[in-house]
């Protein structure tokens, strides 16, 4: 499974998160100690890089973790934009926007900013809003070996209609199989 084709930055606006199997991508409290330090698949963090022109991110996100400078652990840098809103009570940080209007205004000055490049989307909600909107493009996610229970979800919207999604980066496949047990955890 790790022979996926890299992304190509064409301008697209992407969802690129890593995820535990059960649909969270960050635990509760935006909990990320499940995650590994570092991806296992070769060549990852530099594809995204290269192809990465802006960031879109929510005011939660940033508010948890505030630092533009932390995007693919500093070794990305570029336009971060932040929806909120009540950007007038957000720290000014350097090469961050705080945007207040709408997931389509945001994504159009994302965009631009990006210069052709792709958009990155680390924003579980403003994500199902593009989805929405109908302005989302690709989904790229690597799913971890853990199980959380809890915290935030990757689409989270109750009540809404199944969203059909194309398998893009291999043969058009209707499911994909895999197999884990648990290890380590003792108790209940
Ligand atoms: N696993 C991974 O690879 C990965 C990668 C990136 C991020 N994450 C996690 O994702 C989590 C954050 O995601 P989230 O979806 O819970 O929160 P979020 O998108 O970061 O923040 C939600 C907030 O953004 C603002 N917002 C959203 N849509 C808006 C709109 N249309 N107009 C104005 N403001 C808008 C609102 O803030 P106001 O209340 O200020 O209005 C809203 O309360 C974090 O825990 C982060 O660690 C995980």
């Amino acid at each position: 499974m790790h022979d996926t084709s890299p992304r190509t930055a064409d301008g697209k606006v992407l969802w690129h998160f890593s995820m535990s199997l059960d649909g969270f991508v960050a635990g509760p409290g935006h909990g990320m100690d499940w995650m590994p330090a570092a991806t296992n698949r070769p060549g990852l963090v530099e594809e995204y890089l290269e192809t990465t022109g802006a960031v879109l991110g929510g005011r939660d996100g940033w508010d948890a973790f505030p630092a533009a400078g932390a995007v693919y652990g500093g070794a990305w840098s570029g336009p971060v934009f932040v929806l909120t809103h009540h950007p007038e009570d957000a720290e000014p940080a350097d090469g961050v926007t705080f945007l207040n209007c709408d997931v389509a205004e945001a994504v159009q000055i994302a965009r631009r900013a990006a210069g052709g490049k792709n958009v990155e989307v680390l924003s579980p909600s403003i994500g199902r809003q593009l989805l929405d909107a109908g302005l989302l493009d690709e989904i790229d996610l690597h799913i971890l070996p853990v199980l959380l229970g809890d915290g935030i979800r990757l689409y989270d919207a109750p009540g809404g209609a199944p969203v059909p999604l194309e398998f893009v980066n291999g043969d058009p496949v209707e499911e994909i199989n895999l197999r884990y047990r648990p290890v380590g955890r003792s108790g209940g």
